[in-house]
């Protein structure tokens, strides 16, 4: 039965993942042509479900089903729909798919309960565009930073021309916002990302905490000339720079504890010819820990690494802080439910940290927030071999229809 589930939520998941910019690869990003169809999509998925759908200032898709009861809070079940470049098919859209299914099967099943449902597929949660992310999750709890649409991709267009030339009104994207007290919690499933599911030999688990994060982008400015004729002790090389920074972080992440990890995963030097000494490098880091006084020691204590390299070899360096997110622990109430749930279905439960950042730790600021993770296959994420089984997957969706009436403030009738 929950295998069947698996395998339908599988051949949507297929449907989203042929919706790409790059042939041969999963690369969908946000506000492009691909979002476009990937939203129309997931619109037509929620229509045929008899929600009633819209779309909001900053590209989300929703779809409320409504319990019928009147002054009905809200909760909101969702995930992404955008994805890094040669992605899987499972990181964020199955959140999405899952509660769809979810909600079908609960219907069927007689579901009554005191809140409305709204299913979100938000368009922004990689940050593969902008250099801010999260803008879905932030308009809808009210926290989206303005300065935010200023960000340019790299083609130098704006998150905000992007927005109108999607159709879209920035001056809008406060009418996004869900109020508080309409808000009943938010509950976001996802592939686990990491390899303690799969080696336990469980297929779901409950998330206990999602780890914070800092990112930025770091531009070292040298002085071009040229390579054969600049002796090694004259130059201001930005790239050279730039390497002994980027051994630096990762000294600090080696030697640093709570679950301290670094990454530079975006580099770009100019100008970029075999016969140039470098003048300019920029490039990103990703810093996170499960303590955020952890995380943000180390940040500051490799910008001050950074400021001294850089001087030393007569450079400058500008910092930009793109995206900052706390360390966020997940509902207790709304975790409990869940275990109920997989519990439910014989399984001990297992909680567990998540390393990945998630929409759900925006929608944290507003009320409850939790997951539900499961598990993929050898923990392999970001990387088209993600995969996650029907079995699985049918798990999941079994689980979080037994998981609506129990949670939070959502009641069944007949309790
Ligand atoms: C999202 O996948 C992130 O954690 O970077
Ligand atoms: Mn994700
Ligand atoms: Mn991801």
């Amino acid at each position: 039965m929950s295998k069947a589930l698996g395998a339908e939520a599988d051949a949507l998941l297929l449907e989203l993942a042929a919706i790409t910019s790059r042939p041969g690869m999963i690369a969908r990003f946000y506000l492009t042509p691909e979002h476009r169809r990937a939203m129309d999509l997931v619109g037509a998925w929620m229509r045929a479900d008899g929600l009633e759908v819209s779309e909001d200032a900053v590209a989300s898709v929703r779809g409320i089903w409504r319990c019928g009861k009147p002054d009905a809070k809200r909760l909101v079940l969702g995930s992404h729909i955008d994805t890094v470049v040669n992605a899987g098919r499972f990181d964020g859209p199955l959140g999405v798919v899952a509660p769809l299914l979810a909600l079908r099967e609960a219907r069927r099943a007689g579901l009554r309960i005191n809140h409305d449902i709204e299913i979100i597929a938000f368009g922004d949660e990689e940050g593969s565009r902008f250099p801010a992310t999260f803008a879905g999750s932030l308009a809808l709890t009210g926290q989206f930073n303005p300065a935010s649409l200023d960000g340019l991709d790299e083609d130098g267009i704006s998150l905000r021309e992007a927005l109108i030339a999607f159709g879209k009104s920035p001056d809008d994207i406060a009418k996004a916002a869900i109020a508080r007290e309409t808000f009943a919690g938010y509950l976001e499933v996802h592939i686990e990302q990491g390899p303690v599911l799969e080696a336990e030999g469980l297929s779901l688990g409950v998330v206990e905490a999602i780890v914070g994060q800092t990112r930025g982008v770091l531009t070292v400015t040298g002085v071009a000339g040229h390579a054969g004729t600049v002796p090694m002790a004259y130059r201001h090389d930005a790239f050279q720079a730039m390497a002994e920074m980027a051994f630096a972080l990762e000294r600090r992440a080696r030697s640093g504890r709570d679950g301290l990890v670094a990454t530079i995963g975006k580099v770009s030097i100019g100008p970029g010819l075999v016969n140039v000494i470098p003048d300019r490098a920029v490039f990103s880091i990703d810093v996170r820990s499960s303590v955020d006084a952890t995380r943000v020691e180390a940040v500051s204590m490799f910008l001050e690494e950074a400021h001294a390299i850089a001087a030393r070899r007569g450079c400058t360096l500008e910092y930009v802080e793109s995206q900052v997110a706390k360390r966020v622990a997940c509902d207790p109430v709304f975790r409990a439910g869940l275990a109920e749930a997989i519990a439910l279905g014989g399984q001990r439960v297992r909680e567990l940290p998540s390393g990945a950042g998630h929409d759900a730790q925006v929608m944290a600021a507003l009320g409850p927030s939790a997951m539900l993770f499961v598990r993929c296959k050898a923990g392999v994420s970001h990387n088209p071999a993600e995969f996650a089984s029907h079995e699985d997957m049918g798990d999941a969706i079994a689980a979080l229809a037994a998981a609506l009436p129990r949670i939070g403030n959502v009641r069944n009738d007949t309790d």
